[in-house]
């Protein structure tokens, strides 16, 4: 697999996947459609027939990270795809063109300086593991498509953590915002 292939993600909305849909909140702009359930996987951009929707994203470098910031994250932060990770939260987002206007510095200012979003991020590690992936640049609804894992009694601190950064200046530069809320199937797709 070449590289750029690896690093691509494909979220579906349909009648099948791992993930079983337990309720699809418009937190800003509009909601996804409904659906049962939800496949996130890794490595693959090919259409899937019956998905009612499909979402693109690729893994990227990190923007704003600062050094002491990323040691601390690598050193507390567990991977997806663990046992006890029965719920998960697909959270696509679109942050305005203001924000897109700002240089780097700025908007490093608003996201860790004055929001605290890393800060804020690291009080939930390990109980939440996460994923993000880029999508402004392939054209697609969103900007970014944020991926979360926890156990079912970390459903409260996942709810806690989303709160807090809502609340954030960085957050006024959000324009659309969809919560999709995640329980790992039982049975077969
Ligand atoms: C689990 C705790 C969390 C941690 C440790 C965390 C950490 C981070 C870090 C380090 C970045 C910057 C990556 C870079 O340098 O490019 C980032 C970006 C981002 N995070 Fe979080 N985060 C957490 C939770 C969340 C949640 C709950 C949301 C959504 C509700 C979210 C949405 C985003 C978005 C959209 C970006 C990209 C921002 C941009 O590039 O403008 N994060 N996060």
């Amino acid at each position: 697999m070449d590289e750029i292939v690896g690093r691509r993600v494909r979220i579906t909305g349909g009648p099948r996947g791992e993930w079983v849909v337990e309720r699809v909140l418009a937190v800003r702009g509009p909601a996804l459609p409904a659906v049962p359930r939800v496949e996130r996987r890794e490595g693959s951009s090919e259409p899937v027939a019956d998905a009612a929707w499909t979402l693109h994203g690729v893994r990227s470098n990190e923007r704003y990270v600062e050094r002491r910031e990323r040691d601390r994250l690598v050193a507390v932060q567990e991977e997806l795809g663990r046992a006890a990770s029965s719920c998960a939260a697909l959270i696509p987002i679109k942050k305005n063109s203001e924000w897109w206007q700002l240089a780097q510095d700025e908007r490093r200012a608003i996201l860790e300086g004055r929001s605290r979003h890393i800060a804020i991020g690291l009080d939930y590690l390990p109980a939440v593991a996460r994923r993000l992936y880029h999508c402004r640049d392939l054209g697609e609804p969103f900007d970014f498509l944020t991926w979360f894992e926890f156990a079912e009694g970390d459903r409260g601190r996942f709810d806690d953590l989303v709160g807090r950064l809502r609340e954030t200046e960085e957050w006024r530069y959000v324009e659309r915002e969809v919560e999709v809320r995640l329980l790992r199937a039982t049975g077969a797709t």
